[in-house]
């Protein structure tokens, strides 16, 4: 029966850890996929999860399931944080496994509400955004964003497009810390999306992975509350793997901002449907985590200054780069400490990201985003030589 089965192509950044994880050079360094790596080039495990994992540990809670739509507690500290003073009876709230499972809720649920409606993504995107949409059967198109050029936002090509587009059109924004490119929209450029969504009657739905590793949890939510304090009905997924170094937790979250909390109630009741028929109900370990943190106020304190740690070390990293390629030769990087986040997209090309692998074992997406979140003073004189040696 599954004889005639093709072989589905490798997935563009967590494919890229496979071939990682198979190279036999020990000087390999992996730039790929997301993952925040601390300046001894480990995955930390937070002090704020260590203490409360031991507090789970110690008290000895059975493993029952949780309801379909995830640990109360943790529900409630999202809407707090993500979507602050809102009025929350009116925003839906499912726990997800992880960004990725709150966007496929999220594709599901507008499939079934608004199956005609096209779901614009930004050129670049993340490379899963089309895939989870397009699989989810909807029409996915791009509008403009990013301008190789200029390195920089081509924002008025942006608003061009979304003031063109058909109403009811779903419109995927980065809320910060743009995937994989790095450049934001300023507060200026944000209300004029806002005011486009509005006035064409889009969707809008932020996808908020990185709270808090552009500039602090407040600024980098700003483009949330912008289009719930303009009344729009808004979607926004979450993610706590990266800002709580959880990732294997799979720990994130789908909100939906309705018109009144009679919507909420009935958009959660579908949202519940798609949950229980997708995977039944979501993992407790992260959300008990997540909420412990979030709800206690010394918890949270410390949590706010290690978010904070890991953000100043991608900046330094980021200035270390800059510095060290124009010492190597290569000047003009400027825009490297201009990008927000995980990601730099360097402007190099997919001959030279392979060449940078092949020759330097240095991996980085094919579209010639870098992960300078794993950069570290172990690996940052290797990186420089290998981009000085394919760049020059
Ligand atoms: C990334 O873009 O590398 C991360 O968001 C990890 C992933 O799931 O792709």
């Amino acid at each position: 029966v599954f004889a005639e089965t093709p072989r589905a192509p490798r997935d563009p950044i967590l494919g890229l850890t496979e071939q990682f994880v198979a190279d036999p050079r020990t000087e390999k360094v992996n730039l790929g996929v997301g993952v925040y790596q601390d300046a001894n080039g480990k995955v930390p495990i937070l002090d704020c999860v260590r203490t409360v994992d031991a507090q789970l540990a110690a008290g000895g809670k059975p493993y029952g399931y949780l309801p379909i739509d995830g640990l109360p507690a943790y529900d409630a500290a999202v809407k707090e944080l993500v979507f602050g003073a809102a009025d929350h009876d009116r925003i839906a709230v499912v726990q997800s496994l992880g960004g990725t499972g709150a966007l496929k809720v999220a594709a599901d649920f507008l499939k079934q509400t608004t199956p005609d409606a096209t779901v614009l993504i930004s050129a670049p995107s993340w490379e899963n955004h089309r895939a989870i949409f397009a699989r989810a059967g909807l029409t996915v198109a791009e509008y403009p964003y990013y301008d190789a050029e200029h390195r920089r936002v081509d924002v008025d090509s942006m608003i061009n497009t979304l003031r063109a587009a058909a109403p009811g059109s779903v419109v995927v924004l980065h809320a910060c810390c743009h995937n994989p490119t790095g450049y934001d929209l300023t507060a200026d450029d944000w209300q004029r999306v806002v005011d486009a969504v509005a006035e064409r009657g889009l969707v809008p739905l932020l996808d908020m992975a990185y709270q808090g590793f552009a500039q602090s949890l407040t600024e980098d939510g700003a483009a949330v509350r912008r289009f719930v304090d303009a009344g729009l009905v808004t979607l926004v997924t979450t993610s706590f793997s990266k800002t709580f170094s959880l990732y294997g937790e799979r720990i994130g979250a789908l909100g939906v901002v309705c018109a009144d909390a009679d919507e909420a109630g009935r958009v959660l009741s579908q949202l519940k449907i798609i949950v229980r028929t997708t995977y039944s109900n979501p993992p407790t370990h992260g959300a008990a985590i997540v909420a412990s943190v979030l709800t206690d106020p010394a918890l949270r304190t410390q949590w706010e200054s290690e978010l904070a740690g890991m953000r100043d070390r991608i900046k330094q990293m980021r200035s270390a780069l800059v510095d060290g390629l124009a010492a190597a030769g290569v000047t003009g990087q400027d825009h490297i400490t201009r990008q927000n986040g995980m990601f730099s997209y360097s402007g190099l090309s997919k001959d030279q990201m392979i060449t940078l692998r092949d020759d330097h074992a240095v991996y980085g997406l094919d579209s010639g985003r870098l992960c300078v979140a794993a950069i570290n003073p172990g690996n940052l004189d290797r990186v420089i030589s290998a981009i000085a040696a394919v760049a020059g």
